[in-house]
């Protein structure tokens, strides 16, 4: 009877707690606009009733706080600095918004990190999962050392780009650098700051072309999102944009790739498919074909 009683408040228990999906927010070149992607997708989460964790990881250069327009007392360095601190001292909770973990702005924050850090953070992130829907990570551009271990947790990766080919040529680099160390993460492309949206497809599907010619390896094409003013007027305003420009085409996008992300359409018909590409310099700086 009492072991009945046990397995029935297990059940319960386990019916009650989540299993956050993981995704980070990456890019090869800084500056595409990974951190406004990453709050405003978190915040579209939000907005569809899902419990979102918005995690700072660009370690001392972090300003998710200030597109939030908060002002964080603690952060990520609080919980690595006290082997004693919990992780939900600094989890910083938003009525309206995502809860967040800041990154830190100060260059006291930029520490080094040893493996029983690491370590420390990763059992705390596993426990969190019991609490969220979604966990997202903003990472810094390219690979820092010390996160790289949460980043290969991860289960999803979005990588942001922008139509420049140098932000294309990073992404790619940046996705082997990823697929090299585990070939089973899924990528979920998103191209960023497009003056049209054919634009961006030709971008997003010259990527994923060169993942599937020289990785032998297949991604999901996420979607695309335009130039749009809005994005540095809401961060001047410290407002998020989807709060303060809620018909811009930016958050209209931003809502159609959440749709779709939420109902698992990630991979559209590629527009204007061409022909087979014979190598990745032509196939990484073709424009407009
Ligand atoms: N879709 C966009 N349209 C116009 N400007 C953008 C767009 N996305 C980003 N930006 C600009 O780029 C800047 C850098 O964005 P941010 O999200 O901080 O990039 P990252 O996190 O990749 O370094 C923003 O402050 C904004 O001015
Ligand atoms: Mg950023």
């Amino acid at each position: 009877m009492k072991d009945q009683a046990q397995s029935l408040r297990l059940k319960i228990l386990e019916a009650q707690s989540r299993n956050a999906k993981t995704i980070a927010v990456v890019s090869g070149k800084g500056g595409v606009g990974k951190t406004n992607f990453a709050v405003n997708f978190s915040l579209a989460l939000q907005k569809e009733g899902k419990k979102v964790l918005l995690f700072d990881l660009d370690i001392g250069m972090g300003n998710i706080h200030i597109i939030l327009g908060r002002q964080p007392e603690k952060t990520i360095a609080d919980f690595i600095n006290d082997p004693f601190s919990n992780i939900e001292d600094i989890i910083y909770y938003d009525e309206e918004g995502a809860s967040y973990i800041s990154g830190g702005n100060g260059l006291q924050n930029i520490m080094e990190w040893d493996e029983e850090d690491v370590e420390r953070l990763l059992t705390a992130l596993s426990e969190l999962t019991h609490s969220y829907d979604y966990i997202v990570f903003d990472m810094g551009a390219g690979a820092a050392q010390h996160t790289m271990e949460i980043l290969m947790a991860v289960e999803d990766i979005f990588v942001v780009t922008t139509p420049e080919p140098t932000a294309v040529t990073d992404a790619y680099s940046m996705m082997k650098f990823i697929y090299l160390k585990d070939s089973g993460k899924q990528f979920y492309l998103i191209c960023n700051r497009a003056e049209t949206e054919q634009e961006g497809t030709d971008t997003l599907n010259r990527l994923k072309q060169a993942m599937s010619k020289f990785l032998n390896t297949e991604v999901h094409l996420f979607g695309v999102l335009p130039e749009d003013a809005a994005v540095r007027k809401a961060v001047t305003r410290q407002v998020p944009l989807l709060n303060s420009y809620p018909q811009s085409s930016i958050v209209l996008s931003l809502n159609r790739l959440l749709r779709q992300y939420l109902a698992g359409i990630t991979t559209f018909t590629p527009a204007g498919k061409k022909g087979f590409v014979s190598n990745l310099k032509r196939l990484l700086f073709r424009r407009n074909v």
